[in-house]
């Protein structure tokens, strides 16, 4: 762990409670991964988390190089046998309790690492299920989801509902009812050889996997589309997927009641989670 600079052990690792990422959600994150000790797309997680900090009128105390080097500093110190997964939180700081930034003069910025977890075997093997959360993904004009804001309130009661129905992942609609994304994923579905998704004008996190996947996509000559999809769209749909840093690309074979195609991962998903794990080498940083 990295807080400010100083690396701690797991256990020693501690912020203040008057850090207002603590006493209101106040700040942004990234999740990126490793492969060995080298990040995967880390330009792009650099571009989100200084978006993500822009509208928060927050930025980050280092430059691009300098975060790279604290990140490789960390996960040397954390020597994991494997990958790492690396969280990146960036406070308001500490400061009195009151909404004035002008009370905290210095953000926080704190790197945890530990060791990656891929999904379970089964899931990739076997595609997983969704529940269809009750939760409304946030409106964009309330805390935007293009946000990744430490406010995961919406994210957890999301997930709270596929522990209960033991679902992997809960996919939410939005406020027009159009489905949007999932709690940590976004979710891909293929029509007719198409790969569609939902457009970033319904109020999602634009997943850095996301646009890796349609660049690969791109390079399969698979034809892709941000595309308004409804509930009513999974009866047709022939394959889903869902993906994330730390996911990559996983297949859905059931959302809420409805089965997706014949109920098992399909070739479009299956070419590009092989394209996927190929192009990896050449985006480490
Ligand atoms: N989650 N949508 C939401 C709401 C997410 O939280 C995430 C990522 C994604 C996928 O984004 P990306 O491909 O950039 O990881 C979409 C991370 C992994 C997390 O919160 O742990």
């Amino acid at each position: 762990m990295n807080i400010d600079g100083t690396l701690y052990g797991r256990d020693d690792a501690r912020v203040s409670v008057f850090d207002h990422g603590f006493l209101f959600g106040e700040g942004v994150y990234e999740v990126l991964r490793t492969y060995g000790q080298r990040p995967f797309l880390f330009a792009e997680h650099m571009r989100r988390l200084r978006a993500s900090a822009d509208r928060l009128a927050l930025s980050c105390p280092l430059s691009d190089e300098d975060l790279l080097a604290r990140i490789r500093d960390t996960v040397a110190a954390a020597a994991l046998p494997g990958d790492a997964y690396v969280r990146i939180l960036l406070t308001r700081g500490v400061g009195e309790i009151v909404y004035d930034p002008a009370a905290c003069p210095t953000p926080t910025l704190v790197v945890i690492v530990k060791p990656h977890v891929d999904p379970p075997v089964e899931a990739v093997r076997g595609g997983v299920r969704l529940a269809l959360a009750s939760v409304v993904r946030n409106h964009p004009g309330s805390v935007d989801p293009a946000i990744k804001s430490n406010n995961l309130l919406n994210n957890a009661l999301a997930m709270q509902q596929a522990y209960r129905e033991g679902a992997f992942e809960a996919l939410m609609k939005n406020h027009r009812g159009e489905l949007c994304e999932c709690a940590q994923s976004n979710i891909f579905v293929v029509r007719d050889g198409v790969l569609l998704t939902p457009p970033t004008s319904a109020g999602l996190l634009v997943g850095v996997t996301r646009g890796f996947v349609l660049e690969c996509a791109a390079d399969l000559g698979v034809p892709a589309e941000e595309c308004v999809l409804h509930e009513t769209d999974l009866a047709s749909a022939q394959e889903s997927f869902l993906t994330s840093t730390t996911r990559e690309i996983v297949p859905v074979v059931r959302i809420g009641a409805q089965t997706i195609g014949d109920g098992a991962p399909g070739p479009v998903t299956r070419r590009l989670m092989t394209a996927f794990a190929a192009a990896v080498p050449s985006r480490l940083s």
